[in-house]
């Protein structure tokens, strides 16, 4: 009898240069996280065996791109690598015009100043941190249009990313169009789990705003999982290319903000790209007040090269696949150990749902935080807390309590190996083993913006 085998997918790169990692003690890690207030943002990276507080600015870039850093020229205006980053962001994306920026909040930053008036409403498929921040600093405020899907963890939907109409026309009746200087789309729901806006979805939105002529911005930091999960769920995508995907995405939509620390596979950099001449003018005016001339953004031209070369290389098929193929390799041995994930698996990251592992513990004790500093203890392993300490307060001072309370164990790009994934997923299931013992925490410190990444905790 014939049988035929299903293939594994492999990471597509060999390794040619290695970073030694330093194995720590329990006495150690105990001293470590209760100096860094039981927040895995204050821990030094020293500290860290395994890193998977981010997966921005945390990819391994190619020996093609570490040559490209040698090809920088580093002139004030107009250096041969902007001219080709712009090229490159042209091609792959179909943007018309760019503007670099340090990194993605740069970008956020001067949009926001250009689109948004005091009073403004900002619908968008869930909130991000940095990205609702700029929104409410120029005046707006954010209303959080995703389908209910994305905010229950065990919903199995396949675009957990997507839009409900319903809510947008509900908020257009309520504000009317002129109160909505865009809808802002994030490809790949960070927040939600890493989790994917559909084609369908996305054109029937385009379709909608265009009647009431409101632009759609697009948050395109992980617009290349975003490209695989419909290569792999969607109707008639089975056989296009992610890079034909991702320019489709891209062309329903006006403009783009991107960190490029993610899918870009670049250690720092973003940009602005808009279709829209008058924006583009604006924006290359504010650019220099906060980041620098529009030919570099905050970026030295190595930089930039760096990043058109990682563009180029995050639109591979094989390179997308084993991405997230690794992601998807923790999470079911995650699943294996019976520990609380959100599903379906995303692209970026393991987002463990902290409400399940630990349901003694109330929000305001801090689940998703404690859990990430129980993590870390047992094995030196760093995550992130994503839930009520991210979601921080409201302008008017309340807390926002966000339904989802997650730990992100988010996977940095082409840097870990599948034997790293076993011992991760082995440190989770011990602490799932001993939950019944874990105490919550108390806030000490709590920064004005953005607390999560300064707040200070103590064991309650
Ligand atoms: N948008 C999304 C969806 C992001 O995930 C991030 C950053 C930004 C914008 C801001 O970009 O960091 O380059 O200024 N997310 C990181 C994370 C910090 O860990 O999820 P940035």
């Amino acid at each position: 009898m014939h049988t035929t085998y299903k293939r594994s997918w492999a990471e597509p790169y060999k390794i040619k240069m290695v970073e030694l990692l330093k194995m720590t003690t329990r006495p150690h890690r105990l001293k470590a996280i209760r100096e860094a207030g039981f927040n895995t943002f204050l821990l030094r990276s020293e500290d860290v065996y395994i890193d998977l507080l981010t997966d921005s600015g945390t990819s391994a870039m190619s020996d093609r791109q570490w040559a490209g850093l040698l090809l920088g020229d580093e002139a004030y205006a107009g250096s041969r690598n902007f001219y080709r980053l712009e090229k490159t962001i042209q091609d792959c994306y179909g943007y018309r015009y760019v503007i670099p920026t340090h990194q993605g909040r740069g970008a956020e930053n001067i949009l926001s100043k250009i689109l948004i008036k005091p009073g403004d409403i900002i619908p968008g498929n869930m909130y991000f941190t940095t990205t609702r921040l700029h929104q409410e600093l120029a005046g707006g405020a954010f209303v959080d249009i995703i389908i209910d899907e994305a905010h229950d963890p065990l919903n199995e939907h396949p675009f957990k990313g997507n839009v409900d109409l319903n809510k947008l026309d509900q908020v257009i009746k309520t504000h009317g169009a002129a109160k909505i200087p865009y809808v802002a789309i994030a490809t790949n729901v960070n927040m939600a789990g890493g989790q994917p806006i559909s084609m369908a979805n996305l054109r029937e939105l385009r379709a909608l705003t265009q009647k009431h002529g409101i632009r759609i911005i697009h948050d395109m930091t992980r617009v290349a999982e975003n490209a695989w999960f419909i290569h792999e769920r969607e109707p008639g995508y089975a056989n296009k290319s992610i890079r034909s995907i991702v320019h489709e995405i891209c062309s329903y939509t006006d403009g783009a903000t991107m960190s490029a620390k993610k899918d870009a596979l670049v250690n720092i950099g973003g940009f602005l790209a808009v279709n829209d001449w008058e924006v583009f003018e604006e924006a290359r005016n504010l650019v220099v007040v906060y980041e620098g001339l529009h030919t570099y953004g905050g970026l030295a031209g190595r930089d930039m090269e760096a990043m058109a070369i990682g563009i180029e290389e995050s639109l591979d098929n094989n390179h997308i696949r084993a991405r997230v193929g690794q992601v998807e390799y923790l999470g079911h041995m995650m699943e294996n150990y019976g520990i609380p994930i959100v599903k379906p698996i995303g692209g970026h990251g393991i987002f463990v749902d902290a409400k399940r592992f630990l349901p003694h513990l109330s929000q305001d004790e801090y689940p998703a935080q404690t859990l990430a500093a129980e993590i870390y203890l047992d094995s030196g392993v760093r995550t992130m807390e994503r839930g009520v300490v991210s979601a921080g307060r409201k302008p008017n001072g309340e807390n926002y309590y966000p339904k989802l309370e997650l730990v992100r164990f988010t996977l940095p790009r082409r840097v870990y190996t599948q034997a790293h994934m076993d011992v991760i997923a082995e440190s989770a299931a011990a602490v799932f083993a001993r939950r019944n013992r874990i105490k919550g925490l108390k806030m000490v410190y709590e920064p004005k913006y953005l607390r999560f990444f300064q707040a200070r905790f103590e064991r309650l």
